[in-house]
């Protein structure tokens, strides 16, 4: 189990194009996708993507397939591992809610999303993914893909009065289980 060090905001290694994956079911792929499972486990994120930790690839993980205590209110999105992710919306139905990111710690702001999407990709075996999905869990997957494409949420941030420091936004929040 290794718990990696996550990338923070700044880091010119968050705002590269990362590479698409082309050896499925490779020692390095599954020893990298662990080394996220332990790095977003621990930091008891709602997802992560290979980039946060350094590694230039298409890979995302999200979901926990339990209430996430950051979100407890937030529907469970199943456990995946999604590489090579395609995102197609689906409708113009935007949905502005709030979303933090472990790289950019301590903070919140308020995001625009499609509401609606379909995802397509490879699970880690090169197996196919085709999900329909909406509402958070297309906005977790709508944020991971994003950090594939060298996007940080603040970057879509449009009304920066809803930009903030956690503690001062959500007072009561748990700041442990910030970010
Ligand atoms: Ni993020």
């Amino acid at each position: 189990m290794t718990v990696r060090q996550i990338l923070k905001m700044g880091d010119p290694r968050l705002l590269r194009v990362a590479q698409p994956v082309t050896q499925f079911d490779s020692d390095e792929l599954h020893l990298l996708i662990t080394d996220m499972l332990d790095t977003m486990v621990a930091a008891n994120g709602a997802g992560l993507a290979a980039p946060q930790i350094g590694e230039d690839l298409r890979v995302v993980i999200f979901g926990s397939g339990s209430p996430n205590p950051r979100y407890p209110e937030a529907p469970i999105v199943p456990r995946t591992v999604l590489c090579n992710p395609v995102i197609t919306p689906l409708g113009d139905a935007e949905v502005h809610d709030w979303e933090g990111c472990l790289s950019v710690p301590g903070l919140r702001g308020v995001v625009p999303r499609w509401q609606r999407i379909r995802y397509t990709g490879f699970d880690p075996y090169g197996d196919p993914i085709d999900r329909t999905v909406e509402d958070f869990h297309a906005r977790v997957v709508q944020h991971e893909c994003d950090h594939l494409d060298g996007k940080l949420y603040p970057m879509r941030v449009r009304d920066f009065t809803k930009f903030g420091y956690t503690e001062v936004l959500f007072p009561g929040l748990d700041a442990t289980q910030d970010d």
